[in-house]
This record gives structure tokens, sequence and C-alpha cells, in this order.
């Protein structure tokens, strides 16, 4: 037994505030030597009656281990009531950085004296359960408390093979086998298309560049339907969606990790960015429900019909047919491209499947518009924790109260108008990048506790490669200690 050498790392904050602050300031961005991310974000609330873009002056700066000038781009997001995010990409390593606050009059600066990597850098220097500390990733998530109650211990020599031979038929499934081990990344992938994958490494590559990551064995579906419908089967099986009929292992869906993996990088949609680009106060927006999507599910076409009838209450269409082609004159005409910020100037959104849960809701969410939800058997990994008529309405899978309780929504807007706001306080507290780290992280750890097999390398694996850049993380920590 060897223990890892954990190398911790005093921060020395300097804060130096003069004037009186009439704002506060906090966020995982402010703590950027423990916590890494692709972009580091912090918030600034401030108590001013209103409140501007250009009121806030951010400076983050520092200067390199070879004394060169941080390269840093650096981003700040109105959101809503005085609330601002700011973000920042750090693209070299930093021997120091400092953050200057000027807010009005005021000014804050934070002076961390430390290593600061940037994303790319392969630095994993403590284990999980520090890690999900420094973090503040807070409690295990309920969703994955319950998604593991049934597998109290797991044995993968007995289930590899019966988990292969039941899913890996030809052209029905898309399956990758998964080892980490040493915080290398393995896996083996069974089905025709399996591009997908690309998803599940990225996240799994960002997670050993930062964190000690358990050795852990698991199997991941990258289709659309969760796969275990047989409760004695009892496999462990991770989907990016889930289903009150099945018994797969949910997790955030690619596209909520891959838009906390590319922030301020190849997405333009993701949980900060829409809410620096929706700020429509509520009384401005439009009081009918808007929707824009494919025809992936016929109770869309059903949402077209309502919406030919109630033109009042809704501006809604189809944005393509593929599914159902035939019925484009009925349902049609299909619409120009919106930009998603755009849906955010009306002020009920209506969320209704797709293949299975349409992964669009944690940004719906975030818009600050109320969320009216069709019932549904499926979910992704937040879903459990919505409170129906606290963060968003419920309406029937027909759709066959959807009129009454938009008009609701008109008749009572102040009810309308806090729902809304705990919807958007709900994406805010839970669907962060923080949150989606967290996430991921707490779930390879919870499932490797119950991995009773011993964890090797299968002769069919293949290494996942990796990208990352050496950033001589070992030797700056030690020429720090
Ligand atoms: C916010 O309010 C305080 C106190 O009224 C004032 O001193 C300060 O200038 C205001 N800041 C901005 C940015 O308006
Ligand atoms: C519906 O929304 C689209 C996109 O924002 C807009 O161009 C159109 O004018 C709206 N239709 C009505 C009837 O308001
Ligand atoms: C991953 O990258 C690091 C840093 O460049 C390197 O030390 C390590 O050997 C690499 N691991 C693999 C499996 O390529």
């Amino acid at each position: 037994m060897h223990t890892p050498v954990i190398l911790s790392f005093i921060p020395i904050f300097i804060i130096s505030v003069c004037g009186e602050a009439s704002f506060r300031v906090w966020g995982p961005g402010l703590k950027p030597q423990a916590i890494v991310m692709p972009a580091r974000y912090f918030f600034l609330q401030s108590y001013n009656e209103s409140c501007n873009l250009k009121d806030l002056e951010v400076e983050v700066d520092g200067t390199s281990p070879e004394n060169q000038r941080c390269r840093i781009w650096k981003n700040i997001l109105y959101t809503h009531n005085c609330l601002y995010i700011v973000r920042y990409k750090l693209y070299n390593t930093c021997a120091n950085l400092k953050i200057s606050i000027k807010y009005g009059e005021v000014e804050q600066t934070y002076d961390i004296k430390s290593y600061i990597y940037p994303e790319d850098c392969n630095c994993p220097r403590v284990p999980t359960d520090k890690w999900l500390n420094d973090w503040e990733c807070g409690s295990i998530p309920n969703q994955i408390v319950k998604d593991l109650d049934t597998f109290k211990a797991i044995n993968f020599d007995n289930l590899r093979e019966k988990i292969i031979e039941k899913f890996n038929q030809p052209g029905s499934i898309s399956l990758c086998h998964y080892v980490v081990k040493n915080n290398e990344v393995y896996r083996q992938c069974y089905g025709k298309y399996v591009g997908f994958k690309m998803f599940m490494d990225s996240i799994l590559l960002s997670l050993a560049r930062k964190v000690l990551l358990p050795d852990v064995e698991f199997f991941v579906n990258l289709g659309d339907w969760p796969l275990v419908k047989d409760a004695k089967d009892n496999f462990p099986i991770f989907s990016w969606s889930g289903s009150a009929d099945t018994f797969d292992i949910v997790m955030p869906t690619y596209d909520l990790t891959e838009s906390t993996l590319e922030n301020m990088g190849r997405v333009m949609l993701d949980m900060l960015s829409v809410q620096g680009n929706v700020d429509y106060p509520w009384e401005e927006r439009i009081p009918k429900v808007f929707w824009r999507g494919r025809d992936s599910n016929r109770q869309r076409l059903h949402l077209i019909e309502l919406s030919k009838k109630h033109p009042h209450l809704f501006n809604a269409s189809l944005t393509n047919f593929f599914f159902f082609r035939d019925e484009e004159e009925k349902y049609g005409p299909k619409a120009e491209h919106v930009s998603f910020f755009k849906f955010f100037e009306y002020k009920y959104q209506v969320c209704i499947d797709g293949t299975v849960a349409a992964y669009r809701l944690p940004y719906l969410l975030a818009g600050g518009s109320l969320l009216i939800k069709q019932e549904s058997k499926y979910y992704e990994h937040f879903y459990n924790d919505l409170i129906p008529d606290t963060h968003f309405i419920v309406i029937k899978r027909d759709l066959s109260n959807l009129i009454e309780k938009v008009n609701w929504a008109i008749e009572n807007d102040d009810k309308a108008k806090k729902m809304a706001n705990a919807g958007r306080a709900f994406a805010m507290e839970n669907l962060l990048p923080k949150n989606i780290f967290c996430y991921h992280t707490f779930l390879l750890n919870e499932f490797s506790k119950r991995i009773t097999n011993k964890i090797k390398v299968l002769n069919d694996m293949e290494l996942v490669e990796n990208t990352s850049k050496d950033c001589n993380c070992d030797k700056t920590n030690r020429d720090e200690l």
C-alpha cells in the first residue's frame, strides 16, 4: 500500500476593499488554484436599485512562471436583478493572479499567490474525496443515491459477458465499456454508431486532468433510449436519459456536459451565456407560449394544432419535418431558425419530449421564463429534484390542459413570475458547470465503491488518447513547497 502524496497548497488571499461595498462577490472562479475549469466564473450581486453592464469593471491579470504576462480572456455577463456573471479563460499557467473588481466607486482585489493552471494541463493532484471538498460539491445528489440503491455490490466478472451479449445485437445498440485505471481512460465500444463516445471521452479526460479518479469500470449507453428494461438483470449501465420504466443510471446529458467543457469555447449556448443574453424583464416579455423544435414526437404536432386554434396564446412552429414528412402541409409551414436567446422574449416556454427527454430543459429553466412541462416518463439527471408548481407547471402528456394552464398563468402573473424566478434559481444552484463536474465525479466515486472485482484493462480495450499538456505541475508544486 502506498498513499499518494497530497501536495496541498495554501492560497493567500489579500482582499483589499476601499469604500463601502454595496455588492457581494462569490463563486468558484475566486478559487482558481483549486477549482480548475475550462472557464472559471464568479458572481457579483449589487444591492443598487438599478444596474447596467457598464457599472462593473473587472481585470484578471497575472504573470506566468517565466515572468510573461498571463494570457486570459474575460467576459462579463449582466443577467437580471443586478446579478453579474464574470467568466475568464486561462491559456497558460499563471504564477499568481490578481482579480480586481471595480463596481461604481468601490474597488475590491483578490491576490492569489499560487500556481494556477489552464484546463488542458494534466495536473491531477488530489484524490476524489478531497477534490469534492475543495470544489464545495455538497452532498451526493439524490438521483445518484436512488440510481445506485439497488447496486450493493457489483462484480463485473459475472456481468461483463452478459451485458455485452444482451446488447451487442447487430445494428441495435451503441454501447461503450470503459475502464479508468491509474487515472488513464480505456474503452471498447460495441455497435455501428459510436461517434458519441467523444462526449464521454472528453469528460473523463477532463476529470482525469484534475482529480485522481478511483479505478473504476462501467458501461455507457450512447443511444437515446435507456436500455435496462428488466429489473431481474440488474445491469448497471450509465445513460443520458432515464425513464420511469427502466433501470439505467443517469448522468448529465452529453449536451449539458459538452456545453460545460466548451464554455467560452466552441459552444454559444451554455448555462452561463443563456443568462447573459436574455436580459428581458418579466414585465416586458410577451404573455404567450413560444416554441420551436423538430417533429420528433406526435405531441409536438398536437402543440402546433393547438397554437393554430389559439394564436393569441402561442407563437409555435416546427423547424424541421423528418418523422412526419407527409404531414408537413397540415402542420407547416416550417419556421426559420430563431436564436435560442430570443425564446425568452416570451413569458412561457413549453417543453415537450422529443425521442426522449428534451435536452434543452436546463437552458429553458435558466432563461427566466415560466416553464410548462409535459408529463413524461423520461428524465435527465436533475428532473426529480424539480418541484411542480414551485419551479414549473406540469401539464398532461396529451396536452389536454395546456390551454387552461396558460390562461391560469396569464391571470396569475405574480405567481407565474415567482415560479419562473424559482426555476431560474434552481438552474443557478444546480446546473452550472461546477455542478456538472461534481455530478460526474460523485457518480464515478460512488459507483467505484460498489465494484467488487479487480479493475483491469481488458485486452481489446484501447487507451483514450490524452491530448493534454504537461505544464510541469509536479515541478511547480514542488518549487512552491
Ligand atoms: C450604488 O449605490 C451606492 C450607494 O447609493 C452608490 O454610492 C454607488 O455609486 C452605486 N453604484 C453604482 C454602480 O451605481
Ligand atoms: C413569432 O416569432 C417569430 C420569431 O421571433 C417572429 O418573427 C414572428 O413575428 C412571431 N409571430 C407573431 C405572430 O408574433
Ligand atoms: C498524459 O499526459 C501527461 C502529460 O503530458 C503524460 O505525463 C502522461 O504520460 C499521458 N498519459 C498517457 C496515457 O498518454
